[in-house]
């Protein structure tokens, strides 16, 4: 669903084919004032209906042809109208200059994109009833409680349990959603199915396509059960629509399968609700907050889809879940009390298939090795290693060892990416 905004303070960004629309759009969005992308192709008549205040072209020589044909047509309009070309994205203040020419009152917010997006989920979802997959993820999560705002009983959420969260994950899903929000909210206990798959897989795309498939066939079967759900709500923000090559006027070129778009199968007949789609990760935080969601919630790092499982190397036993779970509870709980949980972008501990000897007390120990990865990036296509103070280190460390039980050594990754990825797998 793309956000339509018929008050008359919209900004209209048409997109000639550049990777940069989207981030004009934020740019202008920054300057608080309401902004979307729409296709080069909208035609006049839909222009009108919306009666944005200006219209910002945004393209580069290789969509010079269809530039050309198309701003005679927006020349007729009479609205005041601007090209950018990717060289001028840095330029603000240029930008704050047009969008007064265009009367900007610049006083839109976040709020104003959550009422407006309330009132159209309103409008396209009437009586019907809604379902949503709850991951405890922030797009997910900021779905649901603007689900909640706009249409509150109409709507249950599908938090499907793969046994390959992180330690808490879900006992706080439930009083977040069930409880503050009242949302209804249904849990599928699948611990059982994911682990039976990935018995003895130790290749990582044969765990990931298993985990895939296990989990279309869990979300599957709980939502079946409500009959009379006509939509699904998903939290699809425009990073994951890049990635996923589903903007159509975008080269595909920066395609990243493992994302997840399109990762529903269309015999699930239901009519598709992405509020975030038109977003960018700051601004559905941001947003977040704006619906009331915990900031510690709002501010969690990504958790990738297949879980812990990318983070277990060979086989996933139950076992080396709980201890890479524990391990990994210490590291992000002392990362929080040394301040650090915001400046990085993500912090996780890796299980390796690796024994060393160690010493305890006067006896010999083979136990288990450890990775901490803790990374800084800024779109997760690039990062590089956290250099974290020593004392924080050691105390990562020595609490791993003492607590966690068969594990003798910590190590810390410090390869950046490329060559290295963010998750071992
Ligand atoms: P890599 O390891 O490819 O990870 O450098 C880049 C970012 O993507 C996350 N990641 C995933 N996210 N589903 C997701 O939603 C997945 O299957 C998946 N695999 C990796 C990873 O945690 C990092 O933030």
């Amino acid at each position: 669903m793309t956000p339509q905004s018929h008050n008359h303070n919209t900004i209209l960004v048409l997109n000639f084919g550049t990777p940069f629309a989207q981030q004009i759009a934020k740019r202008i969005r920054e300057c608080n004032a309401f902004s979307r992308v729409v296709p080069y192709t909208i035609s006049t008549e839909e222009i009108k209906v919306i009666a944005p205040l200006g219209i910002v072209c945004v393209c580069d020589d290789r969509c010079f042809d269809k530039y050309a044909t198309t701003v005679p047509l927006l020349n007729e309009m009479s609205i005041p109208m601007l090209t950018v070309s990717g060289s001028d994205l840095a330029a603000t203040d240029f930008l704050r200059r047009y969008l007064k020419k265009c009367g900007c009152s610049f006083d839109w917010t976040m709020r104003d994109f959550a009422d407006m997006m309330i009132r159209k989920i309103r409008e396209q979802v009437g009586n019907e009833q809604v379902i949503c997959g709850l991951s405890g993820g922030v797009d997910s999560s900021v779905v649901a409680a603007l689900l909640s705002a706009a249409i509150g009983p109409q709507l249950t959420c599908i938090f499907v349990n793969s046994g390959l969260m992180r330690k808490g994950e879900m006992e706080s899903v439930e009083p977040e959603f069930s409880q503050h929000f009242k949302i209804d909210l249904h849990i599928a206990r699948e611990e059982k199915r994911f682990l039976g798959a990935l018995a003895g897989v130790t290749d990582p795309q044969e765990k990931r396509k298993r985990i895939g498939h296990e989990f279309i066939n869990a979300f599957s079967e709980a939502a079946s059960q409500f009959k009379n759900a006509r939509f699904l709500a998903q939290g699809t923000i425009y990073p994951d629509v890049i990635e996923s090559g589903g903007d159509a006027e975008t080269p595909a070129a920066t395609i990243k399968l493992h994302h997840n778009v399109g990762g529903l199968p269309d015999d699930l007949e239901f009519d598709l609700i992405e509020p975030l789609r038109d977003l960018f990760k700051d601004e559905v935080r941001q947003l977040g907050l704006e619906l009331g969601l915990p900031e510690s919630l709002v501010w969690r790092h990504p958790f990738p889809g297949p879980g812990l499982a990318v983070r277990c190397l060979g086989e996933v036993t139950v076992e080396k879940l709980n201890v890479i779970r524990e391990a990994d509870a210490i590291l992000i709980e002392e990362i929080r009390n040394a301040g650090l949980y915001r400046s990085i972008s993500q912090a996780f501990v890796v299980l390796l298939p690796v024994q060393s000897v160690g010493v305890s007390g006067d006896s010999r120990t083979y136990e288990n090795a450890v990775a901490i990865r803790c990374i800084k990036t800024s779109d997760f296509m690039t990062a590089d290693w956290c250099s974290l103070p020593d004392e924080v280190l050691r105390r990562i460390s020595s609490r791993i060892i003492n607590e966690v039980s068969g594990i003798n050594r910590v190590v810390y990754d410090i390869s950046a990416k490329p060559p290295a990825t963010i998750e071992w797998e």
